[in-house]
């Protein structure tokens, strides 16, 4: 098959397409024939430039988040058939953990992950266990469940189970039109909230709007803190969706909180340290919880809100594999409206 396979750490230029063997299922596993897969800044981009961290192991094939369809089973892949449309649940849990056995496995600090500790979805074909597949319904696009899968889930996880939203609630999410943030607009209106959408600049707050957000605010020309309690007339939001930890922006951000709030998070692109003002916290009895990952209910919650037409994907293009340095050069520059995708089946370079 054809593979976009990592034989050393580095830029965009490391990435190269070659013929290597097809894969072979094991027991309780499928092959899938790829597409669709995701563009990555925090696992794709990060491993490429130095997996070592993450426990990459080269030669490696990276892509978190393959979908397409099923074309060899093994013995004891139980539920699954050749020709199912699937997407690929990239954790593999450990099982045998506390939490795998109380059924909280999105909390398993033993999960493993396709794309990083074993080939990925940058191939014609990759191999999973068949209990990391969810069927894609009739009607979602391959692209568009690939996206679904890498955002959606953790939305939801992060803004019903942890964040608890109420119908009727405000949700200010930061970092609006990013993979994520777009993802946590929609699941916060299909939740019933009213949603103030926060980014870096007017385009990108007008493409949050377009997005379903109710109200926008650029965060680096104006005051998040005092346009948000404008537009709350003055109480604030009950939710921040934050994932972005910047050290300007979160202070902000969490000073939007009214009483009783809460602020989660599952990213920390801007560096991660920020100050927080510890009595504005217990004083007005706010909450911060952090809680990367998601169940397989809330990938199925997600497939299923995109079968009814209540979550879009948001995709700036989709791209040949021969194109995934190009792919990578256009994810680290930013400023992208959207996931990159690969389809593995597409032939030829970008033309950029
Ligand atoms: N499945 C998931 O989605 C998932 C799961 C677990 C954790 N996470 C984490 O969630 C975070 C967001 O992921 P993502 O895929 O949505 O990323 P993304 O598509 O790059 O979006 C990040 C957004 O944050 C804003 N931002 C502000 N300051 C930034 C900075 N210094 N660097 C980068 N972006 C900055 C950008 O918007 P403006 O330019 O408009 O400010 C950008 O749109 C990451 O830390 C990721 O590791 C994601
Ligand atoms: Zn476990």
């Amino acid at each position: 098959m054809r593979a976009v396979v990592l034989r050393e750490y580095g830029g965009p230029e490391v990435l190269h397409v070659e013929e290597v063997p097809d894969p072979v299922a094991a027991p309780g596993e499928v092959v899938v024939e790829v597409h669709a897969v995701s563009v990555n800044q925090s696992l794709d981009l990060k491993v490429r430039a130095d997996g070592t961290n993450r426990g990459t192991v080269l030669p490696h094939v990276l892509g978190v988040d393959p979908a397409g369809v099923v074309v060899a089973v093994a013995d004891g892949a139980d539920g699954v058939a050749v020709g199912d449309r699937v997407a690929v649940i990239p954790h593999i849990r450990c099982g045998q953990c506390d939490f795998c056995a109380g059924g909280r496995e999105e909390q398993c600090p033993h999960s493993r992950h396709i794309g990083v500790h074993r080939w990925g979805g940058y191939a014609e074909y990759v191999t999973a266990p068949a209990r990391n597949l969810v069927p894609v319904p009739d009607g979602v696009s391959f692209v568009d469940a690939a996206v679904i899968l890498r955002h959606a889930p953790t939305a939801f996880n992060l803004l019903r189970n942890l964040a608890e939203v109420q119908s009727g609630e405000w949700v200010l999410v930061m970092g609006a039109t990013g993979g994520l943030g777009a993802a946590g607009v929609q699941v916060a209106k299909i939740l019933g909230a009213t949603v103030i959408a926060g980014a870096g600049a007017d385009s990108r707050v007008e493409v949050a709007l377009a997005n379903g957000a109710d109200h926008g605010v650029n965060y680096r020309s104006h005051d998040l803190t005092e346009e948000v309690l404008r537009i709350t007339g003055g109480r604030g939001v009950q939710v921040v969706f934050e994932n972005i930890s910047d050290p300007v922006t979160w202070p902000k951000a969490f000073a939007c909180l009214a009483h009783g709030g809460r602020l989660v998070t599952a990213g920390a692109h801007g560096g991660g340290k920020v100050e927080l003002d510890v009595r504005r916290l217990y004083g007005r009895r706010l909450r911060i919880i952090g809680g990367a990952g998601a169940s397989r209910q809330d990938v199925a919650t997600a497939l299923e809100a995109a079968r009814e037409g209540l979550l879009h994907a948001v995709v700036d293009r989709v791209l040949p594999l021969d194109s995934a340095a190009e792919a990578h050069r256009l994810a680290e520059k930013g400023g992208l409206l959207g996931k990159i995708v690969l389809d593995p089946r597409a032939r030829g370079e970008a033309t950029e």
